[in-house]
């Protein structure tokens, strides 16, 4: 990371620094949509990441290597066609299903286009229906994944009425991913945006080789607890899946983020709704942080007194994980005090863009 300083207002003496230039990251957890949505709000990603997985769970679901095939084709055909983003490479997923195949599994590792598998079990979040009702009929599906180093990208919520929705993902680890780790000791997992010291301290402690486990953390968690969503009437715009938590969860997952562990990488999980959709008698969950996601990491590791850690989380951990090149491009954050953009306006949609309350620190130049 190259650093650049410029003297404060206490004098020559007391630099801080003004300019930090870091390898190009990319977003390792991203819904990027279809159709309209995707062709406004692509350029957002596609100016701040280099690569991004990207997220199967369109209506209907992305199950096929076939359809990933052509939904990759849609995403560079909206890509920008000059300036930032141009070279942006969407990595893609298959959703998983009851049903889905190990010949599907096998296609998917052939096509190289294909880097991992979404487990969202049915009726945890946005388009999950067609998801996986019980992890017992993926045996095969799982156990080509196994063969062939596919990840499995974990959304991890349990569905269970009887279960609170707080207390969803601790559930999850016992119930699903400790058994699921234990059956399939030669599959790669991402547990995707933790949101938990649970999930913290299972991801770390694990017996896991290098490459083997992995999680992603978002933006709009490591900046925002629960009352962000539920203090002084209720905020839809910060409603999203899973849900925010209590305070010391969102201070865990700082740690854990600046902490230089490489099995904590970047996933903004950022997920645009049209306006009219999350302010809603059943309001959708997601929080479109896209638009100015660099930013907003960049200033929960400066408060955090961490900036020179936010490369390794942000742009060498996560393809170390999927086993890519780390970014030989660069970009620079500039020092700057400015406010959140107002919302935007997609193909005649609008789409709330997430925001805190007070100022940001670094611009993406
Ligand atoms: O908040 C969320 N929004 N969480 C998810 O898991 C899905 C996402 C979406 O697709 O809207
Ligand atoms: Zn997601």
């Amino acid at each position: 990371m190259n650093t650049c300083h410029q003297p404060t207002e206490a004098g020559l003496d007391s630099f801080r620094i003004a300019k930090i230039t870091f390898a190009r990251p990319d977003d390792w957890h991203v819904h990027v949509r279809d159709g309209s949505l995707l062709k406004a709000l692509l350029p957002h990603t596609a100016r701040q990441f280099g690569r991004a997985i990207i997220m199967p769970n369109l209506k209907p679901p992305v199950i096929t290597t076939a359809q990933a095939e052509s939904y990759r084709q849609r995403i560079l055909d909206a890509r920008p066609t000059q300036g930032p983003g141009t070279t942006f490479e969407p990595l893609m997923t298959l959703y998983l299903t009851d049903n889905t195949s190990s010949d599907e599994i096998l296609r998917a590792h052939k096509s190289g286009f294909v880097y991992g598998v979404k487990l969202y079990p049915a009726g945890t979040t946005t388009n999950s229906d067609a998801g996986v009702t019980d992890i017992r009929h993926c045996t095969a599906a799982l156990e080509a994944m196994q063969q062939t180093n596919l990840p499995l990208l974990v959304h991890g919520e349990v569905m269970d009425p009887l279960i609170d929705v707080f207390d969803r993902e601790e559930v999850f680890i016992d119930r699903v991913l400790e058994p699921l780790r234990r059956d399939f000791p030669g599959l790669r997992v991402v547990f995707e945006h933790i949101t938990t010291r649970s999930a913290i301290a299972y991801v770390r402690d694990a017996d896991a080789a290098p490459g083997m486990l992995g999680a992603t953390i978002t933006a709009h968690h490591l900046l925002l607890n629960r009352n962000a969503m539920l203090v002084g009437g209720i905020q839809p715009h910060y409603y999203c899946l899973p849900v925010f938590k209590r305070e010391a969860h969102r201070v865990a997952l700082v740690e854990a983020a600046i902490s230089g562990h490489p099995r904590f990488f970047l996933g903004t999980d950022s997920a645009p709704h049209p306006k009219n959709l999350k302010e809603n008698q059943c309001g959708c969950a997601g929080c479109y942080t896209a638009l100015n996601a660099l930013e907003l990491y960049a200033q929960v590791f400066e408060e955090a007194g961490a900036l020179n850690r936010l490369e390794g989380f942000a742009s060498f951990f996560g393809p170390d994980f999927y086993g890519l090149p780390r970014s030989t491009d660069t970009v620079t954050l500039e020092r700057s005090s400015w406010t959140l953009p107002e919302d935007i306006e997609a193909s005649g949609v609008n789409v709330v863009v997430f925001k805190i309350s007070k100022a940001l620190s670094w611009k993406l130049c």
